[in-house]
């Protein structure tokens, strides 16, 4: 490929020195996981996010895992979460034993849709999960005011949001408690699985805090309050996202920089293609979605130019395999559904040069001309 979807040998370039004096050091201390590397970065996400309580967990998977189980999700709960999202979503719910409640999502956005939201609460629900995908927020305000009125929890999904930021607030800080994962393909992308749990809720703090780690406290060493995990985030990956985190802030201006090319091209290209383009100055740029006609043709012919792309996500999660059993059938989620028919993510990265950006918008671009000169 000319222009990859990612390009991980270029986005850890700069850092090939500062990687292998942290895995030395590291390497040859006695201290391998959840020590001063660990607790030098939460603090570091503190400063960064203004949260009370900082976690640093094994993946972004874990911390709604944690978060969930935190908030009291088991057995005979039920926990509201879109239908149009990543598998994590709805894995965790069921792997608790609870039922995930799947809702349908806004027709432009493709984000949890709060009217549906409302249509779908049962009796035994407690949790809402608003999850922001790509660079595009849920409207957090509807949904908290919801979610208040019928005595429901807020676990802000903001797994892929760090840096992004929604009337005034950062994602993650707009629920009861928040996440951002550090896999590697993220805006702050680590060197292994790893994430944080933010929270201003000293409670759930507390207990998020145990869980992470077979339900000890931290002071006892081998005294259980309750059955926990082992979820821990290791030194070495904390120390490189200290590190990283230093220049977080350069690294989201450029991705806004080259999404901000994205949407000025692509808007033009409507009603073939249909671009996000609402807040774009507090938009942290994760993936650069689009929704276009032709999708599936579109695509091969990037691919014919040497252009990589991705589709986030092909199927909803309700008529995925793993979820058959609920019953769900195809036409239950319209809006999230056609989003799985149109959706198609663009190459997007910090280090990505403008001659590629511009690449990727001309190949777009021709697809359309020619796409009208045979109709
Ligand atoms: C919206 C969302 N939530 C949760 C996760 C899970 O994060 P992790 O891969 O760190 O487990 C992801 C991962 O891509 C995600 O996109």
């Amino acid at each position: 490929m000319t222009i990859p979807f990612f390009n991980y040998a270029a986005r850890y370039a700069e850092d090939r020195q500062k990687i292998k004096d942290i895995v030395y050091e590291v390497g040859t201390s006695d201290n391998f996981i959840l020590k001063e590397r660990v607790a030098e970065f939460e603090q570091a996400i503190r400063s960064y996010t203004g949260a009370q309580h900082v976690i640093a967990v094994a993946n972004g998977t874990t911390a709604l895992t944690i978060l969930l189980k935190a908030m009291g999700v088991g057995p005979g709960v039920d926990v509201l979460t879109p239908a149009f999202s990543f598998i994590s979503t709805a894995s965790t719910i069921v792997l608790l034993g609870a039922n995930p409640i799947f809702v349908d999502v806004n027709p432009l956005t493709g984000m949890l849709d709060p009217e549906d939201l409302e249509r779908k609460i049962t009796p035994s629900s407690k949790v809402v999960i608003p999850t922001h995908l790509f660079s595009v927020m849920a409207d957090m305000k509807s949904i908290r005011e919801i979610a208040d009125r019928y005595g429901l929890r807020v676990l802000e999904d903001s797994a892929v949001s760090l840096g992004a930021i929604q009337d005034g607030q950062q994602a993650g800080r707009l629920g009861d408690a928040g996440l951002y994962s550090f896999f590697p393909a993220k805006p702050l992308g680590g060197i292994g699985d790893g994430a944080v749990i933010v929270t201003d809720d000293d409670e759930l703090a507390r207990i998020s805090r145990m869980l992470r780690n077979h339900g000890q406290d931290g002071i006892t060493r081998f005294y259980h309050h309750f059955v926990g995990y082992n979820h821990r985030m290791d030194e070495v990956v904390a120390a490189y996202l200290t590190h990283k985190l230093s220049r977080f802030d350069d690294l989201l201006h450029r991705r806004r920089q080259i999404a901000a090319q994205y949407n000025a091209a692509l808007h033009a290209l409507s009603p073939d293609v249909y671009v996000v383009t609402e807040n774009h100055d507090s938009r942290a740029y994760y993936t650069y979605v689009m929704q276009a006609e032709r999708r599936d043709e579109l695509q091969l012919y990037l691919k014919e130019q040497g252009i990589e792309t991705q589709i986030y996500y092909p199927s909803v999660l309700p008529l995925q395999p793993a979820f058959a059993g609920i019953g769900h059938e195809a036409g239950d989620f319209p809006h999230g559904e056609t989003f799985t028919q149109k959706s198609i993510a663009l190459p997007l990265y910090a280090e990505m040069p403008d001659e590629h950006v511009q690449q990727v918008i001309a190949a777009v671009s021709d697809f359309y001309a020619k796409v009208k000169l045979h109709v």
